[in-house]
């Protein structure tokens, strides 16, 4: 099967790739009865403006439409948003609470919404003891890889990306680098076969967009992730889908499949965007990257900064009353769905009176969420920006933005805002070490465990540049592939 291209709803700040007609109802900024939508034009071009103006108009919590003009509250308090994440027998993870179900508010056969607020047997959608017996492998299959070996890999593909744009002294960062090391660490990680790398690119964007395409990406990746459980299941390997098919939570096929497709999507696009998001600091923000270069600031707390000020997740969904409460000075009612603002609640004025001030060592922000459902993918999703930002810079400290800063362009969704492109220049220089040439990892030892990474160079590096052999012309994902398949 293949993905459709993205063809519809696209937003574009500074650059719209599609305008809607003048008065166009479905772009409105309100729904029929003057509730906001947080879909639409209004919404993607200006999202924290338009959560300040409900801040402003309802408090910390706030009226709003999805998609279809389907209802939700929009938490934008930070502490109510950790109250919401908090209380999970007041505010379930499970979707089926919903009344909107029943009142025929959606259409699940063509709702966009479906991927992302549909129920799945998996542990985002779990309560409890269920919650927990899910989560428990989910939690053993990440935490089996020491994060010096994860680094280790993560480091090869960096410097794999970076041979392969290197030479012509110009990049599209979100295109060749972004979008591509999360999902080769992943892939890698889950026990995928690299051919299935750029379409899983393409289909895990789109299914972010919630757009008419998001039905048939989502399948697409369910297949991908079916072939991997079969496979998996004839000859296991230390990876993800292996680990998660033999923890003694017993998950069925059915489970392992839905859990992969979990953990592919939550760890991809918030990755790619943190990534990029933090490059973009780096390229046009002065002061941001002389703490950088000035050594007043670290790489992993210009990460920090970063997740804090533009969260991967603006909104994260969502949770369901379990029965009628009052939250934020809103009588919520059973059934209701509520949305964790999460970029919303990082600037509240609440915990952050002057928001340009920097956060320095806090981790106590929202980007991860809170309680007993927070991202346990956070280190690895912190290990593959750090690192991958690290071989970057310290491969091209030279970088530079290659536009005025103000033809950069995003694209927004209710849940997303990324980065479309990040065009840069630098000094031409040769790939640094041919490909053909590249030591191999020793094998894993068979029960466990990774050997020791080189140590990692320092940022910035002048190390002087190896002469160039030229190697045979094969494509990045064919290349990588055939390394992993030495390993
Ligand atoms: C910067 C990167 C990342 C961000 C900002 C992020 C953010 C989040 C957020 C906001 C949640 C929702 C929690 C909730 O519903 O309350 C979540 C859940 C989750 N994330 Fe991440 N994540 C990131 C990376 C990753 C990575 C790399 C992985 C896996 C390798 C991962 C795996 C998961 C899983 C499995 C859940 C569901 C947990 C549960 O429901 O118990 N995430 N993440």
């Amino acid at each position: 099967m293949t993905v459709p291209p993205p063809q519809h709803s696209r937003h574009a700040a500074g650059g719209a790739e599609s305008v809607p007609p003048p008065g166009c109802p479905a772009h409105a900024a309100t729904g029929p009865d003057g509730t906001t939508r947080l879909y639409g034009d209004a919404a993607a071009t200006d999202p924290m403006g338009l959560y300040e103006k409900l801040r402003a108009a309802h408090g910390p919590v706030a009226p709003v439409l999805l998609d279809g003009d389907v209802r939700a509250w929009l938490v934008l308090g930070y502490l109510e948003n950790r109250d919401v994440a908090a209380r999970s027998t007041q505010f379930s993870r499970d979707s089926r609470v919903w009344h909107g179900w029943r009142s025929g508010e959606i259409d699940p056969e063509t709702s966009p919404l479906m991927p992302l607020i549909g129920w799945s047997p998996d542990c985002v959608n779990a309560d409890g003891e269920e919650h927990q017996r899910l989560r428990g492998a989910v939690t053993a299959g990440l935490g089996q890889f020491d994060h010096r070996g994860i680094r280790r890999h993560i480091t090869r593909f960096a410097h794999q990306l970076v041979d392969s744009f290197c030479q012509s002294g110009r990049a599209e960062l979100v295109e060749q680098f972004t979008e591509h090391l999360p999902m080769l660490t992943l892939t890698h990680l889950l026990g995928m076969s690299e051919e299935d790398g750029p379409k899983l690119v393409h289909a895990a964007r789109d299914l972010f967009k919630a757009t008419e395409t998001s039905l048939a990406s989502n399948a697409y990746i369910l297949e991908s992730l079916e072939r991997l459980v079969v496979a998996k299941r004839a000859r296991p390997g230390q990876d993800i889908a292996s680990a998660l098919m033999a923890h003694p939570a017993g998950l069925t096929d059915e489970e392992v499949q839905h859990h992969l497709r979990l953990i592919l999507l939550a760890g991809y696009e918030t990755t790619a965007n943190l990534m990029a998001n933090v490059l973009r600091m780096v390229v046009t923000d002065e002061r941001f990257r002389g703490s950088l270069t000035g050594g007043q600031m670290t790489l992993p707390e210009a990460v920090e900064q970063v997740l804090w000020d533009e969260p991967p997740l603006l909104v994260c969904p969502a949770r369901w009353a379990n029965g009628d409460t009052t939250l934020g000075g809103q009588r919520i009612k059973a059934g209701d769905m509520l949305l964790l603002g999460v970029a919303a609640g990082n600037v509240d004025q609440a915990i952050r009176p002057d928001p340009s001030a920097p956060v320095h060592h806090s981790r106590a922000h929202l980007s991860f969420s809170a309680g007993s459902h927070e991202c346990p993918g956070q280190d690895i999703g912190r290990v593959i920006a750090d690192t991958g930002i690290d071989v970057l810079l310290t491969r091209l400290p030279d970088v530079a933005l290659a536009v005025p800063e103000q033809e950069l362009s995003w694209r927004s969704s209710t849940w997303t805002r990324h980065l479309t492109t990040l065009p840069v220049k630098f000094a031409a220089r040769s790939p640094r070490v041919p490909e053909i040439a590249e030591p191999l990892p020793a094998p894993p030892p068979p029960t466990g465990g990774l050997p020791p990474e080189r140590p990692a160079a320092p940022w910035p590096q002048n190390a002087p540049e190896p002469a160039r052999v030229p190697a045979p012309r094969r494509s990045l994902w064919t290349r990588l592939g055939r390394l992993l398949g030495r390993r």
